[in-house]
């Protein structure tokens, strides 16, 4: 082993460690789309039961009733609008916009702000609100 790996600080306590917000909402981001792709298959059974038959919608109406299938919907509401946002920020970082470390920290700090305010007013609707 070299010495140079040998000194390599080690500090690999996942609970201790103290993420910058920017470092928090980027694994929020990998969070999200990897909950998204699981989710697909139920949201693919749901679009085939809005488009099928009425009947089938009837039955998307119950499923979606279930306060369950509600609060899932909701994560994934919010998974969504996460990951847009942050998505955004990434792409406009990687066009070199945003990219000194007070304009990062902001924009994270935008994208959690602006995707969960979105998400208390679409969320909303969903629950039946208005
Ligand atoms: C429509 C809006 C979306 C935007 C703007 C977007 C944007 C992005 C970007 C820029 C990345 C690369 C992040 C990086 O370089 O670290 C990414 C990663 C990823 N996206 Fe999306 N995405 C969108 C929708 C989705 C959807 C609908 C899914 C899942 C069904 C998804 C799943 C993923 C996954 C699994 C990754 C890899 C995450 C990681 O390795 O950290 N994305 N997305």
């Amino acid at each position: 082993m070299s010495e140079i790996t040998k000194q390599r600080p080690k500090f690999l306590n996942l609970v201790a460690i103290r993420l910058p917000l920017a470092g928090f909402a980027s694994i929020l981001h990998r969070v999200s789309g990897i909950g998204m792709f699981l989710m697909l298959p139920l949201l693919i059974w749901l679009l085939q039961l809005s488009l099928g038959s009425a009947e089938s919608f009837e039955a998307l109406k119950s499923v979606v009733a279930n306060p369950l299938v509600k609060l899932i919907l909701l994560g994934l509401l919010w998974a969504f609008l996460h990951h847009f946002c942050m998505g955004i920020r990434i792409l406009l970082i990687d066009v070199q916009i945003g990219v000194e470390k007070e304009q990062a920290c902001t924009s994270a700090k935008a994208v959690l702000a602006v995707s969960l305010a979105l998400t208390a007013v679409l969320g909303l609707k969903l629950l039946g609100a208005y």
